[in-house]
């Protein structure tokens, strides 16, 4: 039987990818996405699209509910979806913070919360990535507060659940990679696009495949003796 993993914002520039590294892994991938023509049009062998609003707490848990159903459990969940709203201090509008917390932390926290039961009796190293950012540890870059915080408070998420879960063996991993070439981007004006992109020690961003080999060798067996790190992944831009 295939292992099980749940990829959220599976519709998305790194969802896809990260969904195609799995499937390529020979997981059972379950794409979580409020993009629902996205999800369709990913349809094939080893996925299966679930359209969900990660803003909903109570259709998060529904949408466990129905993969336990489905699966009988979880071995790997990646926290991947999230958006950068680009209003800045600090002129950010309650209702653009709160949306910003949602979407980045709470629902992963949801999804924590619906994924580790399903994981208990599963057979080895169950894994949970977190996508983070580099924008919770560099200061030079654009990226606003509200987005920074979103980013730190799930990695708080990443240590404590690592700490919880070690001997239940949940190994707890956030991946904090800087500009990946998504349509992410498209919240950034060409100027600043021009320069974050400029300040890239490759002279380019990063692929989603590249971030998305990283999530696979932390779901391989490889990664099972990690838990509790800050993956950064950014050409060594931030060396001091
Ligand atoms: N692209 C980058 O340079 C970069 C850098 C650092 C971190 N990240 C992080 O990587 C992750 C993936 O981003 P991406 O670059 O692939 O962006 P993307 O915009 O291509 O994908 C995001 C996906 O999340 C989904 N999504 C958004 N809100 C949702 C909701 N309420 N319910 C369900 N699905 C929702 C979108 O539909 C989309 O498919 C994000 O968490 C982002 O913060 C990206």
């Amino acid at each position: 039987m295939a292992r099980v993993a749940v990829v959220t914002g599976a519709a998305g520039g790194l969802g896809r990818a990260i969904s195609a590294q799995l499937i390529a892994d020979g997981l059972h991938v379950v794409g979580l996405d409020i993009d629902a023509a996205g999800l369709a049009s990913m349809a094939g062998t080893g996925f299966a699209g679930l359209v969900v609003d990660l803003t909903d707490a109570g259709a998060i848990a529904e949408a466990f509910g129905r993969i336990g159903k489905d699966h009988g459990g979880l071995d790997a969940l990646v926290n991947n979806a999230g958006t950068c709203f680009m209003s800045d201090f600090p002129n950010i509008p309650a209702s653009e913070l709160e949306r910003q917390m949602t979407i980045n932390f709470s629902g992963a926290f949801h999804c924590c919360q619906a994924a580790i039961p399903l994981m208990a009796g599963r057979p080895g190293v169950r894994k949970i990535v977190n996508i983070s950012s580099n924008g919770a540890y560099n200061f030079d870059v654009f990226d606003p507060p509200h987005y920074r915080a979103s980013k730190a408070a799930l990695d708080t998420l990443t240590k404590d659940l690592a700490r919880r879960y070690a001997r239940e063996k949940i190994a707890v991993n956030s991946i904090a990679p800087a500009m990946t070439q998504t349509p992410l981007f498209n919240v950034l004006t060409e100027d600043v696009l021009a320069r974050a992109i400029a300040a890239m020690p490759h002279g380019h961003a990063m692929q989603p495949a590249e971030v998305a080999a990283w999530v696979g060798f932390l779901i391989s067996a490889a990664g099972d003796i990690s838990s509790g790190n800050v993956i950064i992944l950014n050409q060594g831009r931030d060396v001091r």
